[in-house]
């Protein structure tokens, strides 16, 4: 068999450390199961800049296309705030995940009994908390064009175009569809139709792709409606199906809902189930270099890559469970400690460490 083939893209701030700490747990699982497999390194973002001048430089694209995996760490920080746009690490994330076709993109939602307590809402609110967010990702207004700052009749005007063709929509929709047949059989999708064209096409295209799925139950919400019931009821949910910008949106919130932003992984999938692996959060560039970053979250997403893109359901589920373990032994980084007697606050490379002896 051909080996796997795996990228690793640390990225800026706390992605090498995360990195560092997820790579021997994918290591050790893929020997463990005998399955053979090749780990190659890019840049993207802040790094890409420094070293070649451009946030996702040829060298990287031609790795990045080459591999079915990428695991891929955190982008940006205050160095290269300052750049024009099409200089920005923020452009090197969009540019990968439109070269490689990601248009959808999977962000959980799950609670960990033992970190209800760091959740902003009330226990009981958010207990067993297991939402599914499918959000497009690489159409809608973050692409659509045509988009500039111009000058108009003596002052300057912004504008953006927010477009989405039908066969977009009917694509992450079969996905979110299929993810939701596979659960708990519930799709919200997610639309601004009230106001927006695009949005009403959003919502007739999924009404006229819900017929090949008569065992999921669909419904519709405005977007700020999800919003509130997000933060009102969020057990509502099961799989939410929503645009680009909506999604990055709502993403946010669900994800500060289980109270702990370092704990959960995303992955953003082409047509083949080839995918980009990712933590949700962010850079965190105030704590890089110190070893206090919580690595789970990326962890998680190369647990994520073994299920999606390797198929490899069994080895994904011990790096799931190896994690539990560590968080049910009291293991903490600062990010979701303080919530219980007994935790033991670790550092990165501690935690990392915590999870491998975990893993046997
Ligand atoms: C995300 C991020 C990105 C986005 C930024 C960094 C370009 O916020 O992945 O949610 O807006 O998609
Ligand atoms: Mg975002």
């Amino acid at each position: 068999m051909k080996p796997l083939n795996i990228l690793s893209i640390p990225g800026d701030g706390i992605g090498p450390e995360i990195m560092e700490a997820t790579l021997p747990v994918v290591e050790k699982v893929l020997t463990d199961a005998g399955v053979s497999y090749e780990i190659a390194h890019a840049k993207l973002g802040g790094q890409a800049l420094d070293e070649y001048g451009f946030p996702y430089p040829d060298e990287t694209k031609a790795l990045a296309q080459a591999a079915d995996g990428i695991l891929f760490g955190a982008i940006g920080g205050p160095k290269w705030d300052k750049m024009p746009r099409h200089l920005r690490p923020e452009t090197g994330l969009l540019a990968i995940r439109e070269d490689l076709g990601l248009f959808a993109n999977f962000r959980p939602a799950t609670i960990y009994p033992e970190l209800v307590s760091a959740s902003s809402l009330k226990p009981e609110l958010v207990s067993g908390l297991d939402i599914l967010i499918v959000r497009e990702l690489t159409g809608g207004i973050y692409f659509g064009k045509p988009r500039a700052i111009e000058e108009r009749e003596g002052e300057r005007v912004g504008f953006n175009t927010m477009i989405y063709s039908e066969s977009e929509i009917r694509r992450v929709a079969q996905v979110a569809f299929d993810a939701a047949s596979k659960r708990g059989g519930k799709l919200c999708s997610v639309d601004k139709a009230n106001v927006l064209e695009v949005s009403q096409l959003w919502r007739d295209v999924v009404e006229e792709e819900a017929k090949n799925w008569p065992n999921v139950e669909l419904t519709h919400m405005y977007v700020d409606n999800a919003a509130m019931q997000l933060v009102r009821a969020p057990k509502q949910f099961d799989v939410v199906l929503t645009s680009n910008l909506f999604g990055d949106i709502l993403s946010d919130a669900a994800a500060m809902l289980t109270g702990s932003i370092g704990m959960l992984p995303s992955a953003s999938l082409d047509v083949n189930n080839k995918g980009l692996y990712e933590p949700v959060h962010g850079s965190a560039p105030d704590i890089a270099g110190e070893d206090k970053a919580n690595p789970l979250a990326c962890i998680l997403s190369a647990a994520m890559m073994l299920r999606y893109t390797f198929n490899l359901s069994e080895q994904a589920d011990k790096i799931e469970n190896a994690v539990s373990k560590v968080l049910a032994a009291g293991y903490r980084t600062g990010d979701i400690a303080g919530q219980e007697v007994g935790e033991k606050l670790v550092g990165t490379r501690e935690i990392g460490q915590q999870v491998l002896a975990a893993l046997s």
